[in-house]
């Protein structure tokens, strides 16, 4: 395996867009790639009780102990995760803050790497895409795409979307919205999603084939997060 995907989404494959997002991007880096879907993972967020510092690896006993070597292996990374309340969803939030087993004594698994953030929201799928371009760059993964796309919230499915008036399909489709699948987002069904999601691979695809430099690529990651902190 040469790059990892992660799905971050806790629901169903039929019905996650980040999954689909995830996957449309690995299938067009035409490289050897594994997804990995957190759904119904038990990962905790870090405890911060500093027992990785000796040898860079984290000791919580839990279902992110058996990806460590998948994210350490790996030569580049797909993530994506859903929107959950401006920002991404807690598991997606969890696995990452555990990548802090890596950096410790100037620890350089990571460094360099190229990274594809993927959001995906009822309304917006920025604020997750930000949130794992941020992480990359705290990391010094260089993110070479970035990606958003509508999903299907979970409103359309509750049975109270079309007279629930904080719930998203009355914000996308006006008070007398008739829920249906023709109005439900699917992130497949994007023409301009997938086109992205395909370029966004090629990309990813490309910068592995043409020899990534990764200490070049950690040097450009750490002037974006100059940058970045300085809120440029
Ligand atoms: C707890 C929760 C909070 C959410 N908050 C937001 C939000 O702040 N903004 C937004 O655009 N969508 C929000 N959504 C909708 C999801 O982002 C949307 O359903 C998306 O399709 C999820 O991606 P997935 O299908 O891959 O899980 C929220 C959904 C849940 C369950």
């Amino acid at each position: 395996m040469r790059i990892l995907g992660i799905s971050g989404s806790q629901r169903h494959e039929y019905v996650s867009g980040t999954r689909a997002l995830v996957a449309a991007v690995l299938e067009n880096t035409e490289l050897d790639y594994e997804l990995v879907s957190l759904r119904g993972q038990n990962i905790s967020g870090c405890t911060a009780c500093l027992r990785c510092t000796g040898d860079n690896v984290c000791k919580v006993e839990d279902d992110m102990t058996s990806l460590r070597e998948a994210v350490a292996g790996a030569e580049a990374y797909v993530v994506g995760a859903p929107n959950h309340f401006s920002g991404c969803n807690a598991q997606t939030r969890a696995f990452l803050e555990r990548w802090f087993q890596f950096r410790h004594r100037e620890g350089d698994l990571l460094w360099g790497k190229p990274g594809v953030a993927v959001g995906v929201g009822g309304l917006d799928g920025g604020p997750p895409a930000r949130d794992i371009e941020g992480f990359f760059l705290f990391n010094l993964i260089e993110p070479v795409a970035s990606l958003t796309a509508t999903g299907a919230a979970p409103c359309y499915f509750c049975g109270f979307g079309e007279t629930c008036g904080i719930g998203i399909p009355r914000m996308r489709h006006g008070d007398d919205v008739k829920i249906g699948a023709e109005i439900i987002p699917k992130v497949s069904e994007q023409p301009e999603t997938m086109r992205a999601a395909a370029q966004a691979g090629k990309r990813l695809g490309q910068c592995l084939r043409d020899g990534w430099n990764r200490k070049e690529a950690a040097l450009r990651a750490q002037d974006r997060l100059m940058d970045w902190m300085a809120g440029k």
